[in-house]
């Protein structure tokens, strides 16, 4: 019996042993050292089975079944650790759950686009939509219906890139302004309207910090009986101080335009200096009457502003040319 109890209490040691040791390792090396120890063919559960062909077989009953029990308990010890480790080790690998999430880099808006919306957002507040238009036009709209008919000297002020797309009735070109939208809309809707185009304008000119063969205009039209010049001064003021700021000074000078009468253009006083940012004037009766209007009973204004001009300003833009250089340290400068 003496000897019965001294096994079990080996058996019952060995367990503890075994279970503390496990649960105090932490790497995987540490495991396996622990394995051999216990389960390995010459370790301590296998030396500890060798006492079953030395006892009595009464002793084997009790014995027995408990260091079945062991090796079970052993075993099962050794595998939970053996997953436990192996998913940490996973983790580990692939998460670290204290590094700081990674930014989805996402672009941003055009610094063009940014400027449009914020010139056509002022306008809409006063009342005016937002409409857009065809870049390839016809020498009809581009010039003749605004009043620049052909080989008059006017022309060469819109140098312009033809287009080898002719037939009977037409002349493609790129348009040169914004301006042929006055008569398309005009001629499709009545009286009142107060409407602002921006879009694509092309021009056939050398390229240098304030030119661009290809730009942006953002044209507006406002007709209705009884518009006189001084609604065409309130709202281009109140659109300067919507950009530029309550206190921003504007300052209005005759200019010339075949397509109004009188024609002006507007400039801002920006540190220090006269800066224009567009040409504007009330629309020529000529063109009322080429789309159908009687002058007589309706009266409007017409405005042209370059908005890659406006963002220049208000951005400290030295060269026009940035805006299609496509450059990533130019770009992601503008946050929408
Ligand atoms: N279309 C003119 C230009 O390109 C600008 C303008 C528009 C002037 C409307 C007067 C009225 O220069």
């Amino acid at each position: 019996m003496k000897n019965t109890e001294s096994i079990l209490k080996n058996i019952q040691n060995l367990k503890k042993s075994a279970s503390d040791e496990i649960s105090n390792d932490s790497q995987k090396s540490d495991l396996e050292d622990w394995r051999i120890k216990y389960l390995g063919r010459n370790g301590e559960l296998s030396s500890l089975m060798k006492i079953m062909k030395d006892i009595s077989p009464d002793e084997k009953r009790v014995i027995g079944p408990k260091l079945n029990q062991l090796k079970n308990d052993l075993n099962h010890l050794f595998e939970s650790f053996q997953l436990n480790n192996s998913q940490t080790q996973k983790y580990a690998d692939n998460f670290d759950i204290t590094l700081p999430g990674r930014n989805i880099s996402h672009g941003t808006l055009h610094p063009t686009t940014l400027i449009i919306r914020e010139i056509c957002d002022a306008f809409r507040s006063m009342g005016f939509q937002i409409h857009e238009g065809n870049e390839i036009e016809t020498e009809k709209y581009n010039f003749d219906l605004l009043n620049i008919p052909d080989d008059h000297p006017a022309r060469d002020q819109w140098d312009t890139i033809w287009l080898d797309l002719t037939n009977n009735e037409n002349n493609y070109l790129l348009r040169t302004h914004t301006s042929p939208m006055q008569a398309r809309i005009m001629e499709k809707n009545n009286p009142p309207i107060r409407v602002v185009v921006p879009g694509k304008c092309y021009r056939y000119e050398a390229t240098d910090a304030t030119h661009e063969w290809e730009f942006h205009q953002i044209e507006g039209l406002a007709i209705d009986k009884n518009i006189s010049f001084s609604e065409l001064k309130g709202t281009l003021y109140q659109m300067a101080r919507k950009i530029f700021g309550s206190d921003q000074q504007v300052r209005f000078r005759c200019d010339f335009f075949p397509f109004v009468e009188p024609g002006v253009d507007m400039s801002i006083l920006w540190e220090g200096r006269w800066i224009e940012i567009l040409g504007a004037g009330m629309v020529h009766p000529k063109v009322l009457t080429g789309v159908g209007y009687d002058p007589n009973e309706y009266s409007g204004f017409a405005f042209g502003i370059g908005p890659e001009r406006v963002s220049m300003l208000k951005n400290k833009i030295k060269d026009i040319r940035n805006f299609h250089a496509n450059d990533l340290r130019f770009l992601s400068q503008f946050v929408n």
